[in-house]
């Protein structure tokens, strides 16, 4: 089965086409096409996603995207042949459903109808989590689509990707001895959250932050320290060189490791942020060296808690499989520190770590995502009556 994803959750505009073969219990995946438009350096100045804008961008790109994912160059008006025409009645429906994006319509109709049916089987697209005004602009484009090209929609959950993407590789992959409870730590600039998952329908959120995601708080520690946006990848490069610089010394700055000792699995970020806040203020004129030791050691707060709840949250339930996965997985420290723990705390399960490539958002992961979710439940049953839903949990 071939499936076509769609992904504009928040900054990324992406579409994937993958082949996808087997049973939930030995799936075969090979990755035909992945793109992935950022929109990073749009949102930089306003130092964070800003849905207005990232709604705007998705409705610009899609096209184009879309045509690079299937291997193509954007065809100039002269050059048109019409090779899938838009009948009239289809066109009403069209121009309904893209009524809020009026750029993306426009490109829709000049350009969609030159070209022929694609060989694929189902269009796959993320309906939430994420920014509400960026997920409706894939929607409705998955929507368009599956009208014009007469193709069944798979309504597809973001955090179930990141949740798969662990598991890619490059290009032919299988996925298979999946082995449950499997426990995936999820960390990006809007979640953070421990899944259960003790089947493949089955998924429990058994902790979340109760206020800043911890890419969050990374972006806005950086921005303290007056580092770019996004701060997360900022921010361990200085930890980095706080660690290798030669004149080293012990860490003078201590900052709060909150919620470490709760008895549950939820866990908090503000109170870390604010505490980096109070510290800055206090020194005045940041030396380099000073950013490069609040980096370290706030990096390692976050750390310290992400890990320890991890861990404890695994041996509760006995999870075979620890997952890392979202944008913070891109973290190195993070990385080798959550394998350490399960190395040695938890013998007995093992670590699925997503290739650094595949940390940040991409369609790929949710083409897989979707083709568990049809494996489990078909396609969507109305797909016009898809809705974006910001909160969607698993
Ligand atoms: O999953 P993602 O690409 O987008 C969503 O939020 O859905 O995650 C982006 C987040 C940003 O907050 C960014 O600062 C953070 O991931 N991030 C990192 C690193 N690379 C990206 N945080 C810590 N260390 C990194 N190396
Ligand atoms: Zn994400």
């Amino acid at each position: 089965m071939k499936i076509l994803a769609i992904e504009t959750s928040c900054d990324e505009t992406a579409i994937s086409i993958i082949e996808a073969d087997g049973s939930f219990n030995d799936a075969k995946f090979k990755i035909l096409s992945n793109v992935v438009h950022s929109q990073v350096a749009e949102h930089a100045p306003y130092g964070g996603v800003f849905p207005a804008l990232a709604k705007r961008e998705h409705s610009k790109n899609l096209t184009q995207v879309l045509f690079k994912a299937l291997g193509l160059d954007l065809v100039s008006k002269s050059q048109v042949i019409l090779a899938n025409p838009i009948s009239n009645d289809k066109l009403k429906e069209i121009e309904k459903i893209l009524d809020r994006e009026p750029e993306l319509l426009e490109q829709f109709l000049e350009l969609i109808p030159t070209l022929e049916i694609p060989d694929i089987d189902a269009i796959a697209v993320t309906h939430g989590p994420g920014l509400e005004p960026a997920l409706w602009v894939g929607i409705n484009f998955a929507k368009a689509l599956s009208i014009v090209w007469n193709k069944p929609v798979i309504a597809t959950n973001h955090m179930l990707g990141h949740v798969f993407s662990a598991f890619m590789d490059e290009q032919e992959f299988s996925i298979s001895d999946i082995q449950f409870p499997m426990l995936t730590l999820l960390v990006s600039g809007g979640h953070t959250e421990l899944i259960l998952m003790k089947d493949f329908g089955t998924y429990e959120k058994i902790g979340q932050t109760r206020d800043d995601a911890v890419g969050e708080a990374f972006d806005k520690v950086a921005r303290l320290l007056e580092l770019p946006y996004p701060g997360g990848p900022e921010i361990s490069r200085l930890a980095e060189k706080f660690d290798s610089s030669e004149s080293q010394q012990a860490p003078k700055l201590e900052f709060p490791r909150p919620m470490l000792h709760s008895k549950d699995f939820d866990f908090s970020f503000s109170g870390l942020k604010t505490s980096v806040l109070y510290t800055v203020k206090k020194i005045g004129k940041l030396t380099q060296a000073d950013k490069e030791e609040i980096a370290h050691e706030f990096q390692q707060a976050a750390i310290d808690v992400l890990v320890k709840k991890t861990i404890q949250a695994a041996q509760k339930y006995g999870a075979k499989i620890v997952i890392l996965g979202g944008g913070v997985a891109a973290n190195n420290k993070l990385r080798k520190q959550l394998t350490e723990a399960v190395e040695k705390n938890l013998p007995n399960s093992i670590i699925q770590i997503p290739d650094i490539k595949f940390t940040g958002d991409n369609a790929a992961m949710i083409a897989i995502a979707a083709y568990f979710t049809y494996l489990k439940s078909g396609f969507t049953k109305e797909p016009l009556k898809i809705e974006a839903d910001g909160n969607l949990s698993l």
